[in-house]
């Protein structure tokens, strides 16, 4: 056991509510439930990824948009006061990529790799696109549940892009190929893999 801020914990607490959202599929409930109980006892290496990007500045605007409804105003808090905590990645590859998007996103690790809570047995984070950019197709093998928080759609395989709505979910079988996209808004979602 290691010590936790208290923002950390309090994001955790609030997060574990919105994956245990009926509007996520029952699949994606199952795994979260699994990776909020590992994370019921704190572990940290140490490492953090210390890097910011340009991307990393659109999640304040996000947030307030966020908090302007009052079911997502915990969740829009609870980011805001562990942002300065988290460690930022950027995907470089991956097949159909909005052009640019490398510099239009940035992936936000809060407990994982290099995150506020740097551990490898969960991933618990978010990823905030500009407008209009769409995330390159990739897989993983851990499954994963994503939270959407803001205007978007998801894919999986050749399928028809998804808007599971704010507070909506999607999950992802594991090596599935998927992506995300946004329109005229930011996209900012959250996301867990049961590692
Ligand atoms: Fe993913």
């Amino acid at each position: 056991m290691t010590t936790r801020p208290e923002v950390l914990t309090e994001f955790i607490r609030v997060a574990r509510q919105h994956f245990a959202s009926d509007r996520l599929p029952a699949e994606g409930r199952k795994i979260a439930k699994e990776v909020f109980a590992r994370l019921d006892d704190s572990s940290d290496d140490g490492q953090r990824a210390g890097t910011r990007y340009p991307a990393c500045e659109w999640l304040d605007a996000s947030l307030v948009a966020l908090s302007g409804d009052v079911r997502f105003r915990d969740i829009a808090m609870a980011l805001k006061a562990v942002a300065p905590l988290i460690g930022w990645r950027r995907r470089t590859s991956g097949a159909n990529g909005s052009p640019g998007y490398v510099e239009q996103h940035a992936n936000g690790i809060i407990c994982g790799p290099g995150g506020a809570e740097s551990r490898s047995d969960v991933q618990l984070g978010l990823t905030i696109m500009l407008p209009n950019t769409r995330y390159p197709d990739h897989s993983h093998p851990p499954e994963e549940a994503y939270v959407l928080l803001s205007p978007g759609e998801f894919r999986q395989g050749d399928g028809e892009w998804v808007d599971p709505g704010l507070g909506g979910g999607i999950y992802n079988t594991p090596n599935i190929v998927h992506a995300m996209r946004s329109s005229a808004s930011p996209f900012l979602a959250l996301w867990c893999l049961l590692v």
